[in-house]
């Protein structure tokens, strides 16, 4: 088990690039099922979760070939219809072939997901969106068997926001006979990227951003070339350890209209933010007040960046009320962070921090992406040195992390 060993007490300073986002690399690796032509991707990120997936998709038949700043895939020879359990268990979002396999070869076999660390993630708004589009699905070994002739247009309205239940079946949409109309979709702006992809391909595709995707299907989609929008929690991560540490940084390749209400939730705790063009620069010269969160599907504040601003509330002036109303257990983070001196209630899914004025470094171990970003914040202030275990749950999401915390200023080593 690789580790991080972090030396608390320096300001961040200095400029950092964002990488392409993981949440809309994925799907769009997967959209290149829908396709036999080549689509060349740019900007995708090099971390843990994308090769992951960039094997899943090579073991399908899919030739994956890195070509400088791009990356070619071509599905013209896919021969293995299947996601298998040994490869769907180490990340979730290999049920994203699901749609594509199904739509352009009438079939697939998905291993269900396990549970994870935050929460049990159920898959069931993928399969009945399916089954609304005329998709056989029967689960048996552990395994989704989806079968359709062609899948047809459907009316679908999702039960709860789902990010990739949305995903997935844009992209089965994207080959069905007929108009399908997504309702109560997700409006991430990584759903967009996707859709952006979708239609370079020679999709029908509108609505991406709201509540309602209609998709009107053609019989193929050729190849194109997409260039992955750039990470907007790995800027929120960036940002909120600035914050944290009382720097001073400038995010480039970065885009601030995606993150109106993390930039706004960091000037409530008193940020000095500044955005021109792809540049978001944030100065911290005091300590943080402490901000109320309550984390909801997009344009709401991000699950995903629940954990960090924990961290950041947990040295904050005054007390903060945390509300995670996304998944069922996404606060792993909260007793690792009491191991550093942090003052934390919980009760259900509301937390209660009372900022204190210094954390006491210590050994704590990551259970999920996020939670690990919120150990390596809480690691840069803590007084002496905190050791941040199972680190591999860090590399899942984010590129060189800590070779981007040192050129800022951070005393952090990775402990093979
Ligand atoms: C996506 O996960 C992201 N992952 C997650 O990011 C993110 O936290 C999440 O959306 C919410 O924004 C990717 O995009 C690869 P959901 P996803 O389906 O699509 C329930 C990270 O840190 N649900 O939007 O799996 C589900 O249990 C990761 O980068 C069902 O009940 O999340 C959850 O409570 C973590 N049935 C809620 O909906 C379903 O069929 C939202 O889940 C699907 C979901």
């Amino acid at each position: 088990m690789q580790k991080l060993a972090i030396q608390g007490g320096n300001r961040l300073n200095g400029e950092v690039r964002i990488s392409g986002a993981k949440n809309a690399a994925l799907p769009i690796m997967c959209a290149s099922l829908l396709a036999a032509d080549d689509l060349i991707l740019a900007n995708l990120p090099d971390m843990h979760d994308v090769a992951t997936m960039g094997k899943l998709l090579q073991q399908m038949g899919v030739k994956i070939e890195p070509d400088g700043q791009t990356t070619r895939f071509n599905a013209a020879h896919v021969d293995k219809l299947e996601a298998p359990y040994d490869m769907v268990k180490t990340m979730r979002a290999a049920i994203l072939v699901l749609g594509p396999l199904v739509a352009r070869f009438g079939e697939a076999r998905v291993s269900l997901p396990g549970g994870c660390a935050i929460g049990s993630r159920p898959v069931d708004l993928h399969i009945k969106g399916l089954q609304a589009m005329g998709a056989e699905i029967h689960i048996e070994h552990g395994y989704i068997h989806a079968t359709a002739s062609r899948l047809k247009g459907a009316r679908i309205c999702f039960d709860l926001v789902s990010v990739t239940g949305t995903e997935n079946l844009m992209m089965a949409a994207a080959l069905a006979d007929g108009v399908t109309v997504l309702e109560n979709a997700a409006r991430e702006p990584e759903v967009i990227d996707l859709a952006v992809c979708l239609r370079a391909m020679g999709a029908k595709v509108s609505g991406d951003g709201t509540d309602t995707i209609t998709i009107t299907g053609v019989d193929k989609l050729h190849g194109a070339s997409h260039r992955i929008m750039p990470d907007r929690i790995e800027s929120g991560t960036f940002l909120v350890a600035a914050a944290a540490t009382g720097g001073k940084i400038v995010l480039t390749d970065a885009r601030a209209d995606i993150l109106d209400n993390v930039l706004d939730k960091l000037r409530e705790a008193g940020a000095k933010i500044e955005v021109s063009g792809d540049r978001i620069e944030l100065e911290m010269d005091r300590r943080p007040t402490a901000v109320n969160l309550r984390t909801a599907p997009y344009p709401a504040f991000p699950t995903d960046m629940q954990a960090q601003f924990m961290a950041l509330n947990t040295i904050a002036e005054g007390s903060a009320i945390v509300v995670e109303t996304i998944f069922e257990n996404r606060f792993m983070h909260v007793q690792e962070l009491r191991r550093l001196g942090a003052q934390i209630d919980v009760e259900g899914n509301t937390a209660v921090i009372k900022g204190c004025a210094q954390l006491e470094g210590a050994t704590v171990m990551a259970t999920d992406l996020r939670a690990s970003a919120s150990l390596v914040i809480a690691g840069l202030v803590a007084q002496g040195e905190t050791v941040v275990d199972r680190i591999y749950h860090l590399d899942r999401g984010y590129e060189h992390i800590e070779a981007k915390l040192s050129a800022l200023g951070a005393q952090i080593r990775r402990i093979k």
